[in-house]
């Protein structure tokens, strides 16, 4: 029998794969095993330790349930899910000159209702109206009309519908006209905490970080032919720009809410109160053609 030392037994444990068919597997868990090795090295990982993180990791599951995702959570606040946006979105040559991604986060719900575009996805819901427009259009500045858009937010106290109860609010579904635009009125969003009652919360406190994002709407776009994207549309005078507690900010998704005085809107509705304009184009990739398979003739 071959003795292991704490050297050898990280060769050991990648030897298992020697039988696993699927390459990418046996590619990712080689990787995964080599990098695990080294960090409990690394760190000369106690036993305790490892129980803690063993104990910590069984109370995310506990804490999982059809409206809560903890370990999505957890990969945002480690910055995993923001890196394996920015790797998904800089593979090929696709999405060059395309909107930039960010994380879908939590609290995306499938079945928002349709609503025409113009209308407003607020009602009921706390917090000054904003007006956000732009236009969809493809990797030529080509308007895409009939992209299909998700847009969702928290209110202006910090809170998304599936936080406070069952009804949908602060989040639709629009189809882009004729030149791909679309239109919707909505509330100016506010900085909020990402949910911190769990262990995820327990972590950051231990760490000595803060849970805030900075406020965004959040837009999920579909087209056919063209890359779906997953963006957000950043307050340019928003907290916590520069320390996103899930590393989602990039620069060219920050823009200006501008304050206009009651009065009639640029979609000529009428507002009683002062209201906000956020323009934001969405530029999608063009989805790479499939290769059709030439049939071969029977020889
Ligand atoms: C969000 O923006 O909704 C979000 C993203 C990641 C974690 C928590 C919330
Ligand atoms: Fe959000």
């Amino acid at each position: 029998m071959a003795e292991q030392d704490k050297l050898t037994i990280t060769k050991a444990a990648i030897g298992r794969l020697a039988d696993c068919d699927d390459p990418r597997l046996k590619n990712v868990m080689t990787a995964l095993i080599r990098h695990l090795h080294d960090f409990v090295r690394e760190v000369d990982l106690t036993e305790e330790e490892w129980i803690a993180a063993i104990d910590f990791l069984t109370d995310t599951g506990k804490m999982c349930s059809d409206r809560r995702q903890e370990f999505i959570l957890l990969s945002d606040t480690l910055g995993v899910s923001m890196l394996a946006v920015m790797l998904a979105q800089s593979r090929g040559r696709a999405a060059k000159g395309a909107t930039e991604a960010t994380v879908k986060g939590p609290f995306h719900r499938e079945g928002a209702p349709e609503v025409p575009l113009g209308a407003d996805i607020a009602e009921g819901v706390a917090g000054e109206p904003a007006l956000y427009r732009g236009r969809v259009l493809g990797p030529k500045g080509e308007p895409v009309a009939g992209a299909t858009i998700d847009v969702w937010s928290s209110d202006a106290r910090g809170f998304y519908d599936v936080q406070v109860g069952e009804a949908m609010m602060a989040r639709a579904r629009f189809t882009s006209d004729g030149e791909g635009r679309y239109w919707f009125w909505s509330i100016r969003p506010t900085h909020y905490p990402v949910p911190t009652d769990g262990p995820v919360g327990r972590m950051l406190r231990a760490m000595g970080r803060h849970a805030y994002r900075p406020a965004h709407m959040h837009f999920m776009v579909h087209a056919r032919g063209y890359v779906p994207l997953t963006t957000h549309v950043f307050d340019r005078k928003s907290k916590y720009l520069d320390s996103d507690a899930v590393f989602g900010v990039r620069s060219s998704l920050i823009a200006d809410f501008r304050k206009h005085k009651a009065g009639e809107a640029p979609d000529g509705q009428h507002v009683g109160t002062p209201y906000y304009t956020v323009d934001f184009d969405l530029r999608l990739a063009a989805q790479a053609k499939t290769r059709k398979h030439r049939s071969r003739k029977p020889a």
